[in-house]
């Protein structure tokens, strides 16, 4: 059984998709649910499902090694960002080399960096007359979105549409594709 850990600041409806879809697996399971945000929703989604939750601050992100020892001990296998808004530490990236994946709403490498994200990202899509929009599923490295990509899917924009229509498009391509990548992510790793 191999171990997801996911880092959320918001909602969390994609952790909650990963949570669900891995029930009905015997491969993996959602161990633990990290956040930066004690306000998080996400925070009541892991309660529900009885999964451990932990809130962090910035220096014992940052200054510390409290986050990667709770990995350690939790033995994760894959860490996964859906919708974690704060750059990972070096330290972090050096202990999971090539296990740690995020979700951007858009197609990377336009509409990402710094300070893009959730409607911000939809605006400037719309802004910029796109046909076109979707998701990207990366690596994560030291810079902002800018990881190897996984795996892109797509949507149509139609000139009706407003960020939210938008974001709810992309959250049905995020629903269907990303518990896909981690399970064959995980099914791919050595040990
Ligand atoms: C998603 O659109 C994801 O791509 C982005 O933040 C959003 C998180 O949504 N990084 P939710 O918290 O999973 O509902």
């Amino acid at each position: 059984m191999k171990n997801i850990a996911i880092f959320a600041s918001g909602s969390g409806s994609n952790a909650e998709n990963i949570i669900q879809y891995f029930q009905k697996t015997q491969a993996a399971r959602v161990k633990m649910i990290l956040t930066n945000n004690p306000n998080a929703y996400v925070l009541e989604r892991a309660q529900k499902y009885q999964i451990p939750t932990i809130v962090f601050d910035r220096s014992s992100f940052y200054q510390t090694r409290k986050i990667l020892d709770k990995l350690t001990e939790n033995r994760i296998d894959l860490v996964v960002l859906a919708g974690f808004l704060w750059l990972v530490p070096d330290y972090l990236i050096q202990a999971f080399p090539g296990r740690i994946i995020n979700i951007h709403p858009a197609l990377l490498p336009k509409y990402g960096g710094k300070g893009m994200y959730g409607d911000k990202v939809h605006q400037a899509v719309l802004e910029n007359k796109e046909v076109q929009s979707g998701i990207t599923i990366h690596f994560v490295n030291e810079v902002y979105d800018e990881g190897e990509t996984i795996l892109q899917a797509t949507c149509p924009i139609v000139p009706e549409d407003t960020p939210k229509t938008l974001a709810q498009k992309i959250h049905q391509l995020e629903y269907q594709y990303f518990p896909k990548v981690i399970e064959d992510l995980l099914l791919k790793q050595k040990n």
